[in-house]
């Protein structure tokens, strides 16, 4: 029987994890080629310039190769894909909405991925791949065949502390923050399908700093953190992630709607860092 869109992005996204420790072999370069062109073609929430680039083990500098990202863990896997940038408005969000697309893609052939935010690097890595000064390197990510079993990589995702994520009613609001969601919020199953598949999205240290508040026909993304790293806030890529992970499960499930980024009141809660609204075009909450 043919899966259905939101059972097929139901099981990528839950079989979607860090990998950490790969089979040596190269991939297949089709597979490859076709994850990258993911990313370059994947919906973008604004303009900035991004460049995905395929690297081998062997391509990579040598002060890079065998990554080692900001936990401080060595990766080793035959082949990379490096996110590159230029900086603009909400480009960080866009890189993370970007870059989880591909993600997902590269997940759905039984391909392994991990978000790795590189510190100290950025210069070695920009001029590996002949970059000039005008573009930032934002992540990369290992890829290839799992590694099937691999007790390492189990270790590395318990003291990743990645293996669990907060409950709904902490991260998904009515109307203003705080507020829980009504019955017939809870009671809708596709919407509740896209607000489980939000809430396993990936993130840095898997700190999860996103939160939503759902009015009649939007939802806003803000977010409680801020987490910089060489002037780079990675819970701007950690919202981008959620992002995605919401827009393609809503799209599944039938729900229409597009990302509008930019400055808003979050209600409820001061100090919050508003990201984005999703603007629902064919639902009323
Ligand atoms: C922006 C970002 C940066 C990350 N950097 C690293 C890293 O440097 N090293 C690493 O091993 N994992 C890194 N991760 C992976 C997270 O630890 C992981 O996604 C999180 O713990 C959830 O686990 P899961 O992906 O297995 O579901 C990063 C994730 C994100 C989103």
């Amino acid at each position: 029987m043919e899966k259905s869109d939101s059972m097929k992005i139901q099981d990528i996204i839950s079989r979607r994890i860090s990998v950490r420790t790969y089979q040596p072999e190269p991939t297949s370069p089709d597979d490859l080629e076709a994850v990258r062109r993911a990313g370059e073609q994947a919906e973008a929430l604004s303009d900035a310039d991004m460049q995905f680039h395929l690297r081998t083990d062997a391509q990579m500098g040598s002060e890079i190769k065998g990554i080692i990202g900001d936990y401080g863990k060595t990766i080793h896997a035959p082949h990379y894909i490096v996110l590159a940038s230029r900086e603009r408005e909400g480009y960080l969000t866009d890189a993370g909405f970007r870059f989880e697309q591909m993600v997902l893609d590269a997940t759905e052939r039984g391909l392994g991925t991990c978000w790795v935010g590189l510190m100290f690097k950025e210069a070695s890595l920009r001029s590996t791949l002949g970059l000039d000064g005008s573009w930032r390197i934002i992540v990369l990510s290992p890829i290839g065949r799992p590694l099937k079993n691999s007790l390492t990589n189990r270790m590395l995702r318990t003291l990743a502390g990645s293996k669990g994520r907060k409950p709904i009613d902490q991260l998904f609001f009515w109307q203003r923050h705080g507020e829980m969601l009504p019955a017939n919020v809870t009671s809708d199953q596709h919407l509740m399908q896209v607000l489980e598949a939000t809430r396993w999205s990936p993130s840095w240290m898997n700190k999860q700093p996103w939160r939503f508040v759902l009015l009649d026909r939007e939802i806003l993304v803000y977010k409680l953190q801020h987490q910089e790293r060489e002037g780079k806030d990675y819970n701007r890529l950690d919202c981008g992630i959620a992002m995605c992970h919401l827009h393609v499960t809503a799209r599944a499930v039938g729900i229409k709607g597009r990302f509008e980024l930019g400055s808003f009141e979050v209600p409820g809660i001061s100090g919050a860092e508003p990201i984005g609204k999703y603007v629902l075009e064919n639902k009323v909450l």
